[in-house]
Parts: structure tokens; sequence; C-alpha cells
């Protein structure tokens, strides 16, 4: 029930309208009776002034979206080292001298994998990708000792510079840059591949990065970044060849619940994670096969 106690998260970024954002954080308050809620804040244009006027109207955290992730920076007092390292920033946490900036997609994308049952630590992982998804992801393969990453993406001279990136950053040369076209060159082995295209989201459904049975065959588990449709062409091809596959939900979830505790100075435990979930899922139609 809101009431005169009632303290105020947000998202803000430009376009908010379609956010799953607020199904997250408005459970968890429901499941800890937390007097909390979230709500979308359209920013058309001034970034610094909508975080200013957040600070001043006591929101107690926001998380941030295209395309102000790096852009927000320069609102906040402090920058979590982490965070400072992507180059993105999506949450928002209020202290004593303003908003300090974190990122949660990339340890989100951790936990979604950990819950899924993918291991990092010592694999050697195809990365397809190189924008901003691509990002938390090479940093998350760099930081949590993937073995071996190779870096597929259309224009190479991006997948180069984040390589390059990585490597001054975490101090690890695990990331190795490659077209698209050269995948024919990978070792003979299998990889956990990790879909962060924007190819094959809703309404490009039918659509995948590489539609070529042969690198499928190199798969032995994939993992989509993109969730909606739920079953992406990525996802079909890499199950046709006989991999496993998963859709990105999960880390929409995690990079939720971590925010979530940041603001609230809590731990989520998993059943409660999981709770959220299932809601996640209902209000996006994905069955429980998904
Ligand atoms: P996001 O925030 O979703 O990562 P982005 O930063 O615009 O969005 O990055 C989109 C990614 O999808 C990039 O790696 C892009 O490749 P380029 O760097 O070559 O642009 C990739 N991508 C988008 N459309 C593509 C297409 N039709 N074929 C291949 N790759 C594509």
């Amino acid at each position: 029930m809101i009431d005169g106690h009632t303290k105020v998260c947000g998202l803000i970024g430009n376009p908010v309208g379609h956010t799953m954002s607020p199904v997250i954080h408005n459970t968890l308050a429901e499941l800890f009776s937390h007097n909390l809620a979230y709500v979308p804040f359209p920013v058309e244009k001034d970034v610094h002034q909508a975080v200013l006027g957040a600070y001043a109207l006591d929101v107690l955290g926001l998380n941030v979206t295209v395309p102000y992730k790096s852009k927000v920076m320069e609102a906040l007092s402090q920058v979590d080292p982490l965070a400072e390292k992507i180059g993105a920033v999506n949450t928002l946490v209020r202290t004593e001298e303003g908003f300090k900036g974190y990122n949660t997609d990339m340890p989100g994308l951790y936990r979604a994998l950990c819950s899924e049952g993918i291991r990092l630590e010592g694999e050697k992982v195809i990365l397809l990708g190189a924008g901003g998804a691509a990002r938390a992801a090479a940093f998350m393969c760099a930081q949590w000792g993937a073995e071996q990453v190779y870096l597929l993406n259309r224009s190479y001279g991006k997948a180069q510079a984040l390589a390059g990136e990585v490597k001054e950053k975490t101090g690890r040369d695990c990331i190795c840059p490659m077209a698209l076209g050269e995948y024919g060159n990978l070792p003979e082995e299998k990889f956990l591949a990790i879909q962060a295209t924007s190819v094959g989201l809703y309404p490009d459904v039918d659509k995948a990065v590489i539609e070529e049975e042969a690198f499928y065959r190199k798969i032995h588990t994939g993992y989509d970044l993109v969730y909606k449709p739920a079953n992406t062409r990525f996802m079909q091809l890499v199950k046709k060849q006989g991999g496993q596959a998963c859709h990105g939900l999960k880390m929409l979830l995690y990079q939720g619940i971590i925010a979530y505790e940041l603001w609230n100075g809590i731990s989520v435990p998993e059943h409660m994670a999981l709770q959220v979930y299932e809601k996640l899922k209902h209000k996006m139609g994905i069955g429980d096969e998904g």
C-alpha cells in the first residue's frame, strides 16, 4: 500500500515502456514486505538533470538503460571499480554524497549461468557480438576464469577493440578477436557459446547471427542473451545439433535481484529469486520448458 513512507526506485532510459523491471522489483518488495514502489521514468534528453532531480526527491535507487549506461557516469558521486572497468553503469545506489554507480549486468549474467548449471571456469567460450551486451559477457569471461574466448563479430575492428580493452583492464590476455565468417578456423573441439548480438530479437525471430549447421556442431551449450522470443533461432540451431540451449531471461532476473540487494542492503535467497522468475515467465507468456 503506497503511503507517506513509501520509498521509490525506478528505471531511467529512453524508451522504457517495454520494461519488465517493475515486475522484478515490485514482486521482491511484496515478498519482503518492503514499503517500496518501482516505476519507469522516460528520460528524453538530460540524464544529468534527471539524476540530480531523483536525488533531490529522495529516490532510493535507479536502474539505467539504453542510451544512458555510460553517459550517466558524469552525474554520479562515485563509480564502483567493476562498472568503471566495464565502462557501463546500470544501477545507481543512493549514498550521503550522491548516487554511486554499479554494473549488475555482468554479475547478473554470471549468476544466471550458475543458476542454469553452466560452468565458466576453465571453459573455452565463443562470444558472438561486440556491442553493449557483449561487453558485460567479455569482462565476465575474463574475470571468472574462462580459459579462452573467441570473440566473433560482424565488424572485426570492434571485436579487436573490445579484446584489447579487456586485456588492458583485467590483465588477462584470453580473448581472441575474429570476424564472424572465420568460425571455420576455430580449434576442433566443443565450446560454450554466448550469443550477445541483437540478431534474433523480436520481431526478427527467424534470424540467427550465423546460420550454418557446421558452426552449431561446435557448441555443447548455447546461452542466448535474447529472451524474447523464448526459443530463439540461435537456440533452435544449437539444439538441432544436439547441444543444450538457454534464453537470457535469468540474466534480466539476476541483474535486477543484485540491484535490489544493493538498494536494500539484503541478500535475496535463491527460492525467492525463483519465485520472481516464475512471475516474469508468466508475464512474458513463457511456459515451464523455457
Ligand atoms: P546491444 O546493446 O544489444 O549489444 P549494440 O551495442 O548495438 O546492441 O550491439 C549490437 C551487436 O549485434 C553488435 O555486435 C553488432 O555487430 P557490429 O558490431 O558489427 O555492428 C551485432 N549485430 C547487429 N545486427 C547484426 C547483423 N545483422 N549481423 C551480424 N551482427 C549484427
